[in-house]
């Protein structure tokens, strides 16, 4: 079953700025955290309701580099919804006809959760990201 938004993404030329940016109209934003395995540089502003999941470059094969080279001024990078189990969502994304990015197995995403991606030309140009809520053996 699709859960709830878990973040929205939005990707960023300048972390550091796009941090101070949020603090200054009263968000409580996390420190900044590498994650070398998906190419990105991330910091959470934490919601009420979800996260926004503010997305910056690591390294120079990361996926959001070409993203920002259209999008210069930063943008929304994409969608993550929670589900309860990985594997069935990513049968579910194939049998609607959407590829599932990378090797078409879950990684291991921000917050320690498996997660996957779903191609955004097959949907509805969106890069859709799908979280398992908890955490369970890949
Ligand atoms: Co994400």
């Amino acid at each position: 079953m699709l859960g709830p938004v878990n973040h929205i993404a939005i990707a960023v030329p300048d972390l550091y700025a796009a941090v101070a940016l949020y603090e200054k109209i009263g968000a409580q934003v996390t420190q900044p955290q590498d994650l070398p395995d998906h190419g990105v540089t991330v910091a959470f502003i934490n919601l009420p309701n979800t996260k926004i999941e503010l997305l910056h470059p690591l390294g120079q094969d990361s996926p959001i580099k070409s993203f920002l080279a259209r999008n210069p001024s930063g943008g929304i990078h994409h969608i993550c919804f929670e589900v309860d189990d990985i594997h069935e969502t990513s049968r579910m994304v194939s049998e609607a006809g959407a590829r599932i990015l990378g090797s078409g197995d879950p990684k291991i995403g921000a917050h320690g959760l498996p997660v996957l991606f779903a191609h955004p030309a097959d949907f509805l140009g969106t890069l859709v990201e799908f979280e398992q809520a908890k955490n369970a053996d890949l």
